[in-house]
């Protein structure tokens, strides 16, 4: 059996180094991939990324489905585009990335469906936008209503940075369209977490517990990132926590899609915030897998997950039982020199160590280009331990890291350290 994975990340590794360990596997394709996927033997790349020219080699290869990675090719369609012909495809319509792909359309979905979220207003007019935030004050949260690649949200202090803010998207267009309506929203208190699930058009499978480490540097300080390290299971979902955020919000969601029209099938990744008292709250949806929350999150699963998809894409999902490792999986990601504002590219990559038991290390931003491992993007890669505590993969982890390098490397020490704090 011939498999592919879109997309080119740390996320779409960890699928398809997952996916390849199916006995029935022959072959997964990761479509364009990085230098990591390049390297594994089970995997090729293949160089499309044009939904009509993947859907002719699909066809072409025989492959029996495709998993999406990324949020672009979902909302621009490439679900919808392989069900037309007909071809297997596990991820969300055009329609149904909208929870992703337009802040506004989650929004006005959630209120309609009394899903726990921050209270909000939606503006395209600059003045109007300005008034808001004076009536408002700070701190207060300003979001492009589409996608803007991580720079959409701005998490304001102060009245000051929030108007720039507006101005930022609503007057100077920086953002372009995506930012050509803005959401402002309540700033919410509390700790964040990665509730991801897999859904087929009507059963939901709850994948395991994650959370995500946003900052680039150690204590959660310095600006915004894709995320530079995320470990699972997250102890601050307990399983009474867990039992609410799915009758609460993810259940309402899938009936919600389904009444207003729109079944959602693919993964469906809810940011929660949760305040001190326990209580969660829907920060956004993502309408794929986090990342780096795939790389623990896959490294933890056992079993074929080729089945899995197989079973999501018929639509019998509630058949379906998940095994997961019991260790804590601590993903840490390497970054490139100056991200996440302008990371360079090209610097030699040296020293991964071959995968363990213990230890693997997912491709993100690498290329293998004539036999050399360089680094071309943001982040770099994602080294993923697993050991009994938190702490355990924690040295596993950086045990690991200390035998990579590159020029620029940059990382945080400190991944975990919500959970650790946790559990004295
Ligand atoms: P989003 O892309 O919506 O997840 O926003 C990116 C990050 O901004 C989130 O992971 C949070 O850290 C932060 N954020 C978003 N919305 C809020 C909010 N209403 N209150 C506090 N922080 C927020
Ligand atoms: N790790 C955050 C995200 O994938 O959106």
């Amino acid at each position: 059996m011939k498999l592919l994975v879109v997309g080119s990340g740390g996320r779409e590794h960890a699928l398809a180094w997952k996916l390849a360990q199916a006995p029935r596997a022959q072959l997964v394709y990761v479509a364009p991939g990085n230098g990591g996927t390049a390297q594994d033997e089970r995997l090729l790349n293949v160089d499309i990324t044009e939904p009509e020219a993947l859907a002719d080699f699909v066809e072409k290869e025989q492959v029996a489905f495709t998993v999406v990675g990324p949020e672009a090719p979902l909302a621009a369609g490439i679900v919808n585009l392989f069900r037309q012909r007909g071809l297997k495809i596990f991820g969300p319509t055009r329609e149904a990335a909208q929870l992703e792909s337009s802040k506004d359309f989650a929004k006005a979905f959630m209120k309609r469906h009394g899903i726990p979220t921050a209270e909000y207003e939606t503006f395209s007019e600059l003045a109007a936008a300005h008034a808001y935030l004076e009536q408002k004050g700070a701190p207060i949260v300003i979001k492009a209503d589409g996608l803007a690649a991580g720079k959409g949200v701005v998490v304001a202090q102060t009245l000051e940075e929030a108007h720039a803010a507006v101005d930022m998207m609503l007057a100077d267009n920086k953002l372009g369209d995506a930012g050509a309506r803005v959401v402002i929203e309540a700033f919410l208190e509390g700790e964040e977490a990665s509730f991801i699930v897999m859904v087929d058009g009507k059963h939901v499978l709850p994948l395991a517990s994650s959370q995500d480490h946003k900052r680039l540097l150690d204590g959660d300080q310095g600006p915004n990132t894709g995320g530079m390290g995320a470990y699972s299971p997250a102890p601050i979902v307990t399983p009474q926590l867990h039992a609410r955020v799915m009758r609460e919000i993810i259940l309402p969601t899938v009936r919600g899609m389904e009444s207003d029209g729109i079944r959602y099938t693919g993964f469906l990744y809810a940011g929660l915030m949760i305040d001190a008292q326990g209580n969660p709250k829907t920060l956004e949806f993502n309408c794929r897998m986090g990342d780096p929350e795939t790389q623990p999150i896959m490294a933890r699963l056992k079993g074929d997950f080729s089945k899995v998809i197989e079973q999501a894409i018929a639509g019998t999902l509630d058949t379906v039982e998940l095994t997961w490792d019991r260790r804590t999986a601590l993903g840490v990601v390497l970054a490139a020199h100056n991200y996440p504002e302008t990371p360079r590219k090209g610097d030699r990559i040296n020293g991964i160590p071959a995968e363990t038991e213990e230890a693997v290390t997912f491709h993100a931003g690498t290329t293998l280009t004539d036999g050399k491992l360089l680094t071309s993007g943001g982040r770099v890669l994602c080294v993923v331990g697993l050991s009994d505590s938190v702490r355990g993969a924690q040295s596993v982890v950086y045990e690991t890291v200390n035998q990579i390098s590159f020029d620029g490397m940059q990382y945080r020490r400190d991944i975990g350290h919500r959970a650790i704090g946790r559990k004295h």
